[in-house]
């Protein structure tokens, strides 16, 4: 049948799970189709969070990816928490030997894509029509449409990296499936000014009109956020509302404030932290957003996206390679480690920095004790420098120090 298409790994998605996995099989000689809903402009556009750890950083520059994030990402060595109109810096190189670089995930993606199709492989964009069938046969299904004309991708396995919207998710039985969530009752108001950084460290500000973060892009460019309701109407938030907003929050002792500069793009995203257990059914495994999802308060969602793919590699490889089949048996239960502990970390972050509309006098207390204690304990700080910069991987690959 001339629509049907066959490979070893379909990929469903083109985000940073779906590509990294795609770029990790591509290596290990495997082959693998990445089908993606959206449009190559869509993905490689798409505003995400922008700190890589340095698991991710280690990762890109090993698999020779790395050239440009090590051009134009930001080598930065701590960051600031900021509560009471003081900021406080927390050592991360000292703390951990370990740095972190600010470089936007769609800029990994734009990498990763430049990567995939110049070793000449497919990436199929803008299917519609995406259904997956056949989880628990030996040869699952992708059907798709590709530009009006039904497709049909067979496969050994498939790699459901098409995040929390994704329709991999859903085509597991729902018996078979748990799900963990919390809804956080804030969003954030994030806005790209056109504005050289102020400073050049990362800023999350506590303040009791709610949370503010000072990040960038680039040398030329400050990305900010503002806590807000999450049904908040962008409308309502005018520039220089925003800009007054931004500047009371970060109101320091020492003067320090943002760069004001033209807002070239605002948004609004809400706040979830979310993971369904188990990652995988048959052959369908989950990776990335599709099965979980932290809140961004310490930036994790895309670095513990690349550490499930990386392990998922591993476990395709051995399959492929000796008829292994243990790693991709283990590949829910090894990924849900760390998940739970960037869970953790990613809550407690957003828990100890925003303003709950149901805290009490005793909780903001309590609040500004922790932030105290972070910020003057190295034992506290050291916590957070290690989660911050990346927990060690729970296992070892070809691209392992
Ligand atoms: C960002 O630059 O978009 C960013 C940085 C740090 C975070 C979240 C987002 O924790």
């Amino acid at each position: 049948m001339e629509n049907a298409l066959r490979t070893q790994v379909g990929i469903v998605g083109a985000g940073p799970a779906g590509l990294m996995l795609a770029h990790l099989l591509y290596l290990h000689g495997i082959e693998c189709i990445v089908v993606e809903a959206r449009s190559r402009r869509h993905i490689e556009e798409r505003v995400r969070a922008g700190v890589l750890e340095q698991n991710t950083v280690d990762l890109l520059n090993r698999i020779g990816i790395g050239d440009r994030m090590c051009r134009e990402g930001l080598l930065h060595n701590g960051i600031e928490i900021g509560f009471q109109g003081r900021r406080h810096r927390i050592d991360i190189a000292a703390l951990t030997g370990k740095a972190i670089t600010v470089y936007a995930q769609h800029e990994v993606v734009k990498d990763l894509v430049h990567a995939r199709l110049t070793t000449g492989q497919p990436i199929i964009f803008e299917a519609t029509d995406l259904t997956i069938t056949g989880l628990d046969t030996d040869s699952p299904l992708i059907r798709f449409s590709e530009n009006g004309q039904s497709r049909e991708l067979s496969c050994d396995f498939i790699a459901g990296c098409d995040g929390f919207h994704g329709v991999c998710r859903g085509a597991i039985p729902q018996d078979a499936l748990t799900i963990y969530e919390r809804i956080y009752p804030f969003g954030w108001l994030g806005i790209l000014a056109e504005a050289v950084p102020s400073q050049n460290q990362l800023v999350y500000m506590h303040h009791d009109r709610g949370f503010a973060l000072f990040s960038m892009r680039s040398p030329k460019v400050t990305r900010l956020y503002l806590q807000c309701d999450p049904a908040e109407n962008i409308s309502e938030w005018s520039d220089a509302r925003i800009w007054s907003e931004l500047f009371v929050r970060f109101e320091s002792s020492d003067g320090w404030k943002p760069n004001e500069g033209r807002i070239m793009q605002k948004n609004v995203t809400s706040m979830r932290s979310f993971v369904v257990e188990p990652m995988q059914y048959g052959r369908l495994f989950l990776a990335g957003d599709s099965a979980h999802i932290v809140p961004p308060t310490g930036a994790k969602g895309m670095n513990l996206a690349i550490a499930d793919v990386r392990f998922l590699a591993c476990g395709l490889a051995a399959f492929y390679k000796n008829g292994q089949v243990k790693s991709l048996e283990q590949y829910s239960a090894m990924c849900l480690r760390r998940v739970w502990k960037v869970q953790r970390f990613s809550w407690w972050m957003t828990s100890m920095l925003h303003r709950f509309p149901d805290s009490n006098a005793f909780d903001l207390r309590r609040q500004v004790a922790e932030l105290d204690y972070v910020t003057s304990s190295v034992a506290a700080a050291s916590s957070l420098a290690e989660n911050y910069a990346g927990l060690p991987l729970d296992f070892e690959d070809e691209w392992t120090n």
